[in-house]
């Protein structure tokens, strides 16, 4: 089991050390990808945590994910250039094609959807980045075509 396996490890490189959680779940993300809900049992009874406590955590940090990233991964900016330039409504509408929130998978688990806050290209606002490529003056229509182009 690579999820029991990837928590025991990161429980072993930390154990006895106190305010360990934070370092054993990013090690978990690192080794998984994300941090599946089925490691938080194990967490939880090795460190005495109840899974709320566990899952409170998770949730509170942003950086935190329980699904692994999809094959594309799709970041707007979230940041004020983008923002009085209409990026809430790009972002609206990338919600609701995608069917699914910031930090989570698209319904068909093609696209993960992340914020971002500024991407330098403020001048051309509203920006996106796919796969780690910055696009810019991004329109409903435009956002479409190059999730298509990428398959998704
Ligand atoms: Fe969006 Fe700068 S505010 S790119």
């Amino acid at each position: 089991d690579p999820v029991r396996f990837a928590a025991q490890r990161a429980l072993d490189t930390y154990s006895g050390q106190p305010g360990n959680l934070l370092p054993i779940l990013h090690a978990v993300q690192h080794e998984l990808g994300c941090i599946p809900d089925e490691a938080v049992p194990v967490l939880s009874q090795a460190l005495q945590l109840s899974r709320a406590e566990i899952h409170g955590v998770i949730s509170f940090y942003p950086h935190f994910r329980t699904q692994a990233p999809a094959g594309v991964v799709l970041e707007m900016c979230r940041a004020e250039s983008c923002q009085a330039m209409g990026a809430q409504s790009l972002i609206d509408h990338a919600r609701q094609k995608l069917g699914c929130d910031f930090h989570e998978n698209s319904a068909d688990g093609k696209v993960t959807l992340e914020p971002v806050y500024c991407l330098g290209l403020c001048a051309q606002s509203p920006a996106v980045m796919v796969n780690g490529k910055p696009h810019a003056r991004m329109t409903p229509a435009k956002l479409d075509r190059l999730l298509a182009e990428q398959g998704a």
